[in-house]
């Protein structure tokens, strides 16, 4: 089965096996199966972090549970139990019109709900983990269902238990969200304070912040749908203060954001950019030229190609600044 379709890179890789759950029983039931109690199992959600650079000899299961429900409500807040298939964008956009506050800062990232926790996604001064109550997943191995709570989902930056000790242990089969029905807006963000200014809304509400990132993005994201990409694919490295200090000295424009008394963290866009690589093109691979965090696939590029430039581009700003950059995407 080809997935060109199914990763946002558009990369043409075949899984050995492919199968789309719609429930949670239909999901323990596959696991349960002794026809494929032997075969390695591939979770595929929304395919819009991952690098596939060869094909995947596994059952591969794609979590297509859909739903939105209601489990909890009062005046202030709204508690919702959303199926992992669910379209990331589609969520926020539900959540928009109905005035519940909290994922507004979030439009636009690809993906699906069940991906959201895994990497704890990310963006304009807001984390996912800030409005998750608990994730439902299924244990691969066993069939189990267990509930993690925010807590026992360890999240970091785009970090969570399942991408680190859980790692292809659990299938995430549905999310739950806390959200505010009195929305507390987070626009302090420079490009999205700017943004709302242009558009005149003076007193946003989580549509105007919804908007005002959408376009943001649009204007220095590749779509998916046009150029194969997923997104950042380092993460922003931390360093210490005192490295970051020193870097100010040799390279005195150099961003730098405090996460703590300690640690600096830097855009690993402006890194890459400073050491020479945004809009570089190599046949069908590149990287995008207005977000140097961003490789992309024109079309017909191969994810090995994508993967030896992404070292080619850790070695030289490795050379140049002495920082090791992080890969964010999942490379298969
Ligand atoms: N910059 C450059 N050149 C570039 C790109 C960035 O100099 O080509 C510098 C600029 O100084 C800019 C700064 O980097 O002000 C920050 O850039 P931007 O606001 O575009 O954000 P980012 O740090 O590159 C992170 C997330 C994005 C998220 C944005 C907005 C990571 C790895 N990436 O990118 O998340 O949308 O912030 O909050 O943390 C993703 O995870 O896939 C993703 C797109």
């Amino acid at each position: 089965v080809s997935l060109r379709h199914l990763n946002t890179f558009g990369l043409d890789a075949d899984a050995r096996f492919f199968i789309n759950v719609h429930s949670v029983d239909e999901l323990a039931a596959i696991l349960h199966d002794p026809e494929w109690k032997n075969t390695p199992k591939f979770i595929l959600g929304g395919g819009s972090n991952i690098l596939l650079t060869r094909d995947i000899e596994a059952l591969v299961i794609h979590p297509a549970i859909v739903g939105i429900t209601v489990v909890e409500e009062n005046e202030e807040t709204v508690v919702l139990a959303v199926g992992a298939g669910e379209v990331w964008h589609d969520f926020v956009m539900h959540c928009v019109d109905k005035g519940y506050g909290g994922v507004e800062n979030l439009s636009l990232i690809p993906g699906t709900v069940g991906a959201a926790p895994m990497q704890n996604i990310g963006a304009y001064g807001v984390e996912v983990k800030s409005v998750i109550e608990c994730v439902e997943a299924v244990d691969i191995e066993s069939g189990e269902k267990r509930i993690f709570s925010n807590e026992e989902c360890q999240f970091g930056y785009r970090e969570s238990v399942f991408k680190k000790s859980l790692k292809d242990k659990y299938v995430i089969t549905g999310a739950t969200f806390r959200l505010n029905k009195k929305p507390v807006l987070n626009a302090a963000y420079g490009d999205v304070q700017k943004t709302l200014r242009e558009m005149g809304a003076e007193i946003p509400t989580i549509r105007d912040v919804s908007e005002a990132i959408m376009q943001i993005r649009r204007s220095k994201l590749p779509d998916p749908a046009e150029i194969g990409n997923a997104g950042s694919f380092f993460k922003n490295p931390e360093i210490p203060v005192a490295q970051f200090a020193h870097l100010r000295e040799l390279f005195p424009e150099i961003p730098g954001y405090p996460v703590d008394a300690e640690t600096t963290k830097v855009p690993a866009g402006w890194l890459i950019e400073r050491a020479g690589w945004k809009g570089y093109r190599e046949d069908d691979i590149g990287v995008h030229a207005r977000q140097a965090l961003v490789l992309v696939n024109y079309g017909g590029g191969s994810g090995a190609k994508i993967k030896a430039l992404s070292e080619k581009i850790r070695e030289s700003v490795n050379k140049k600044f002495g920082i090791t950059l992080n890969v964010e995407v999942n490379i298969h």
